[in-house]
């Protein structure tokens, strides 16, 4: 109890350290930031980016489906996300006949808006600490077993205790700091969520994975939704009868442009960060993990890359999927070269240096950086054998499907196009056998390959006129069987203490910056909660000699254009539009804006994040991050990390001029 007090008088010293930018901050907790974030320009107090008592900005944004972000712009439950996040319902509308991927959708009335069935967005309700409730119990001696045991069963008190009586209520409780703090979330959760209105890909994807992860960025990376609730403006089931939903608060939009300098907020949910992590894993990810991972979906790329040039109706069926494997792929690179070129790895390595030192005759923090070393040493080559198993052996769609017992079955074979499954199979079967050692090797692949003679014989059997799903449940529970059996039990043994030395090593780094003055931030690890994060619009230098600006304007999507590649093709409408120079009200020195880069520390689930002015109105959508500032998830920098941001003009210039839905301008409150 004592160290958990003093713990918590550290972050919150750590937190009072004056330094912007680096950070994702629990809103609950943002009073402990708000002096910086004021001195940075902000002009609202803490309690309107988080309250309980009264509507705050929180309530105006959503947990988007699993893993984005969305925001309310109108009280008439109208929301903004990104067109990525909004894909694949777009997608699931589409067919060769409607292709709203290709031509945009707009629903020029309510009666026109789509539902989604499976799509949820969750408000926030309330969040609150509730270490000492989960630690009950809790004796210092425990096992991490009986630890974890306990964790669980307090949660799960506390859960339900709040759902008791409550209806379309989710309650979490969430780790943070490897489990020195626990925090519950409640969230109210709506299921009936419309399509509103989405731009062609050409717009809203212009750029493709050409320019995905880059600046200069020029997506209309948007795409509109409606929240319907029950007459009482509750969460209902979809029907006819709803009505839209009457939010507690949505963002005024600011048209009236931003500046370098400008301050700026993102409010959303970032999925995974590991700012915190031992030498040997970020070594571990930028030298191997990564590079095998990247080399792995460059196969299945490929392959998906020359079929849906052969075919548009596999190239719709594709997209989505294709979309998915680039962007992690793409990411990976960038993380790599970021943790290499920023020596993260040497520089952990010094601090562990010196953290040692400082934790001889400190018996809870003594000898840590020689057994996290031992452990991950244990487990690099099993690591990489589970590497292989999800982004190899699994990765086969068939495989996968018929594994899961043919779930989904409808929208697996629509999706479907056997020919790139099936050179995926051989692809990714061969680099099995080649990059895994042979004792790691599961024994029914071994004895496969031996019947069949060769990977290649192995897909004829499987792939046949009508897929053989027997053949492939067969794989998929053999081969996963094993790794669950031989691989992953040990993994399992040695991750469970890595987690409770780093429940040690959080408090020790803590404490060794109090004790040193070491100038560092704490602040937890993102956990797909919701996060306040800020800073300012800023260019920065890619490389030597090169600086960019920060904002991009339709101009730079007229010198991309080109219609002859795919990715750079806009539709002429918009050609027409910027020679008949017809910008209307968003006009800006001959031009519209269209994205800006600024310094809030973002990650995957901030798409779609309100990125907010100084009085807390929206001026952007979040949507990405540059490639050099990627590696951001695990060390942060300064001077290369950005995000994204479509530029609300565009979103406003393609609603009014190229859809003509004026309706939906109305409705939003739009500052000019
Ligand atoms: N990189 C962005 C994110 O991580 C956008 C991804 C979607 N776009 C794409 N071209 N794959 O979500
Ligand atoms: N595009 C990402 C997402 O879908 C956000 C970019 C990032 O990772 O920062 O959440």
């Amino acid at each position: 109890m004592k160290k958990l007090l003093f713990l918590v008088a550290l972050i919150l010293v750590g937190a009072s350290q004056v330094r912007a930018d680096e950070g994702m901050w629990l809103p609950s907790e943002i009073l402990k930031k708000i002096k910086d974030i004021q001195s940075q320009g902000f002009k609202l107090s803490a309690e309107d980016i988080y309250s309980v008592n009264q509507s705050s900005l929180k309530d105006a944004v959503v947990h988007f489906g699993g893993g984005c972000t969305g925001e309310l712009i109108s009280g008439e439950g109208l929301l903004i996300t990104n067109h990525h996040c909004g894909f694949g319902q777009i997608q699931s509308h589409s067919s060769v006949e409607h292709d709203y991927l290709k031509d945009g959708f707009w629903a020029m009335s309510k009666a026109e808006e789509l539902p989604n069935p499976g799509l949820t967005v969750s408000f926030l309700e309330y969040m609150t600490d509730v270490t000492d409730e989960v630690l009950k119990g809790y004796k210092p001696n425990m096992t991490e077993e009986k630890r974890i045991e306990l964790v669980a069963k307090n949660s799960k008190k506390i859960e339900e205790k709040v759902l008791k009586g409550k209806k379309n209520l989710k309650a979490n409780v969430k780790p943070i700091y490897y489990g020195n703090q626990y925090f519950l979330f409640v969230y109210k959760v709506f299921t009936d969520v419309r399509l509103v209105g989405a731009p062609p890909s050409s717009i809203g994807k212009f750029g493709g994975d050409t320019d995905n992860w880059m600046w200069p960025r020029h997506t209309g990376d948007f795409s509109l939704f409606r929240v319907y609730a029950g007459e009482d403006n509750e969460p209902a089931p979809y029907s006819e009868n709803n009505v839209p939903y009457r939010p507690k608060r949505h963002f005024k939009v600011n048209a009236k442009g931003i500046q370098e300098g400008d301050f700026t907020m993102v409010y959303g949910f970032p999925g995974t960060t590991r700012e915190y992590l031992f030498s040997d894993a970020v070594k571990y990810t930028a030298y191997t993990s990564n590079p095998h991972k990247i080399a792995l979906r460059t196969l299945r790329l490929n392959i998906q890359k020359e079929e849906m040039g052969k075919d548009q109706a596999v190239r719709i069926k594709y997209a989505s999927k294709q979309a998915s494997v680039a962007n992690a792929w793409k990411k990976w690179q960038g993380e790599a070269k970021g943790i290499i070129r920023l020596k993260a790895v040497e520089n952990k390595q010094a601090f562990e240096a010196k953290f040692d030192q400082w934790a001889q005759g400190k018996p809870e923090y003594e000898g840590l950086v020689a057994r996290f070393k031992e452990l991950y040493g244990s487990i690099e080559e099993l690591s990489l054998v589970q590497d292989y198993q999800t982004e190899a052996l699994n990765a086969v769609e068939l495989i996968s499907f018929a594994g899961r017992g043919q779930r989904g079955a409808e929208k697996f074979y629509k999706d479907y196009y056997m020919p790139i499954d099936k050179a995926s199979f051989i692809a990714l079967y061969n680099a099995y056998n080649k990059n895994i050692a042979d004792k790691y090797k599961s024994p029914y692949f071994k004895e496969q390959l031996q019947n069949f003679g060769s990977v290649e014989a192995w897909a004829d059997a499987l792939f046949t006129a009508e897929p053989n799903l027997a053949m492939a449940a067969e794989i998929y529970e053999k081969t996963n069987a094993y790794f669950k059996e031989n691989i992953a039990p040990t993994l399992a043994e040695v991750n469970k203490e890595i987690t409770l030395l780093y429940r040690a090593y959080m408090r020790g780094q803590m404490e060794y910056n109090e004790a040193t003055n070491g100038g560092k931030i704490f602040y937890p690890d993102a956990n797909s909660t919701l996060r306040v994060t800020y800073g300012k619009v800023k260019g920065y230098s890619p490389s030597d000699a090169v600086y960019y600006t920060p904002v991009s304007s339709l101009t730079g999507i007229i010198e991309k254009d080109n219609p002859e590649i795919y990715d750079y093709n806009i539709p002429q409408r918009l050609r027409d539009l910027y020679a008949a120079k017809d910008f209307g009200k968003w006009e800006v020195a001959g031009s519209v804006p269209v994205a800006f880069i600024a310094t809030n520390h973002t990650s995957g689930g901030n798409s779609g994040s309100p990125v907010l002015d100084a009085e807390g109105n929206l001026i952007g959508v979040n949507f990405d991050r540059v490639w050099e500032g990627t590696m951001s998830d695990v060390v942060y920098d300064p001077v290369v990390c950005r995000n994204i941001a479509l530029d609300i003009r565009y979103a406003l210039f393609i609603i009014d001029k190229l859809a003509g839905a004026n309706h939906l301008l109305q409705e939003m409150e739009i500052l000019k």
